[in-house]
């Protein structure tokens, strides 16, 4: 297909979709649920709909349009959405809001099926491979005045230069590379989001770029296996045009790393199988890449992890932390963690605890096993009761929390660098940013500090923040 036609005939739609909009004032409201990669495409949306004269509001009940980016990796989004349609049954009859639902959930027929059945007022269902036909979706439920499914299960192609409205105007999100290939047992993302295919580095190195020029500061690298960007098409001799020197992820990262303007780089998520000897030298390389890495672990056991087809041992994913602890100096880490596996034992489970008491992370997302239609953890016959699961879950948080307490006492006394971010949300006369190894700081300072890395000192802790004091001369 021939996507650059096809983004140049979206962009008639939103100029045919601003047309039928002039004269009025007209606002949408979007719910983004699930990870930074639909928070991406959730500002692709946002950018649309705004050249098509949308303005964004954040109160649903007076939205003309309401607009749903899914997540569908754990069962609790689903009841948020529908939670969300029933709420909005009574505002489309009263004032007639156009309803759109769009990515990953949609890729699943009972899903949509359940849509079209109990909340038939929802006018555009739209999947992961046809967001960037959102505007021509629209047209047509405004003029046709027809409910329209943009549904299709292919690989799907990327397309590039999708207006986008960017939540930030310091930290951006840039997507690399779409899709998976590995198919662990417990997860949805391969069925959802189509195989791995990454972006021209060309185009990558652009976008980062221009936004250097627009003023970011902070980069993270996006895909649903980011470490293996141009793998396939390497694997498959797909054609890729060199640029740069970019032709793996390692490479990618030491081009970005040499953009003028762009002072931290981060990426998620990679997959630990992946993380191969060049990733690990261009991080310690690489001054702007941040050393805080995520390496999902997801279990601690090796035959859980046989189990959900990670392609890692217990031992192998220890060896790979060694050895980065040992090559990258000031080295953190944080990670993903999912209890209650099928066939998960006490014993199998402690195995988790060992490695979480073993590595020490920065920071643990921690996710109940949640079985997902269509995949192979869904079959397995030996399901762990809710119970345990959730025994499991609080023994794993109150390991994890009393390390990040411990963990946090570090860095009291000593000096780190922060991005400012803008004023805390809970104290307006208070600044807040990141440190290197993503750690919230709450300070005192002046605001034209905001989008600047500064130096502070880290006077005390209080678990997922830390206070900070600027360093007098
Ligand atoms: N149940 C629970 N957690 C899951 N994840 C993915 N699929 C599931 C599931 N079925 C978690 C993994 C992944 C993170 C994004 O979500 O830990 O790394
Ligand atoms: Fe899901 Fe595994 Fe692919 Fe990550 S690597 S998206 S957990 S299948």
């Amino acid at each position: 297909m021939d996507t650059i036609k096809e983004v140049k005939k979206q962009e008639d739609y939103i100029e045919k979709v601003k047309k039928i909009n002039q004269g009025k004032t007209l606002q949408y409201h979007i719910l983004t649920m699930g990870c930074q990669l639909n928070e991406n495409d959730s500002e692709k949306l946002c950018g649309m709909l705004e050249k098509m004269g949308y303005v964004r509001t954040d109160n649903f009940q007076n939205a003309d349009l309401n607009l749903f980016n899914t997540c569908c990796v754990r069962e609790n989004a689903e009841d948020k959405l529908f939670g969300k349609l029933g709420e909005l049954k009574r505002i489309k009859e009263e004032k007639g809001t156009i309803i759109a639902i769009g990515g990953c959930m949609m890729q699943e027929k009972h899903i949509t099926d359940k849509i079209k059945e109990s909340y038939p007022f929802v006018d555009i269902l739209f999947g992961t491979h046809t967001l960037y036909r959102f505007p021509e979706d629209l047209y047509k439920a405004l003029i046709e005045k027809k409910k329209q499914e943009d549904i299709i299960d292919i690989d799907g192609e990327i397309y590039e230069g999708l207006p986008i409205k960017r939540e930030s105007n310091i930290k951006a999100s840039v997507t690399i590379m779409n899709g998976c290939n590995n198919f662990c047992t417990y997860c949805i993302v391969p069925y959802v989001r189509g195989r791995e295919r990454s972006r021209e580095p060309k185009e990558i190195i652009k976008e980062v770029e221009t936004l250097a020029k627009q003023g970011y500061k902070e980069i993270t690298l996006l895909g649903q296996n980011v470490n293996s960007y141009l793998r396939v098409e390497k694997e498959k001799g797909k054609p890729f045009e060199e640029y740069e020197g970019v032709h793996s992820f390692a490479t990618l990262l030491k081009a970005i790393n040499k953009i003028d303007g762009i002072e931290r780089i981060r990426f998620v998520s990679p997959h630990p199988k992946d993380f191969t000897d060049d990733v690990i030298e261009a991080i310690s390389h690489c001054d702007k890449v941040c050393k805080l890495i995520h390496l999902p672990l997801q279990s601690g056991n090796t035959n859980v992890l046989k189990a959900m087809n990670r392609k890692y041992t217990k031992e192998q994913y220890l060896n790979l932390v060694e050895k980065m602890k040992a090559k990258i100096p000031n080295l953190t880490l944080s990670t993903d963690i999912i209890v209650g596996f099928p066939g998960e034992t006490e014993e199998e489970f402690e195995d988790t605890l060992d490695v979480v008491r073993k590595v020490k992370f920065e920071q643990v997302y921690m996710f109940i096993y949640s079985r997902r239609v269509g995949t192979p953890g869904d079959k397995m016959e030996n399901q762990i009761p809710e119970e345990i699961k959730h025994k499991h879950f609080d023994r794993l948080k109150a390991l994890v929390e009393s390390q990040i307490e411990e963990n946090n006492q570090k860095y009291v006394g000593t000096v780190q660098k922060v991005l400012v971010e803008g004023t805390s949300k809970n104290n307006e006369h208070m600044l807040t940013g990141r440190t290197d190894s993503n750690k919230v700081v709450i300070f005192e300072g002046k605001k034209e500090w905001i989008g600047e890395i500064i130096d502070l000192n880290m006077i005390s802790e209080h678990m997922w923040y830390l206070k900070g004091n600027i360093i007098e001369e």
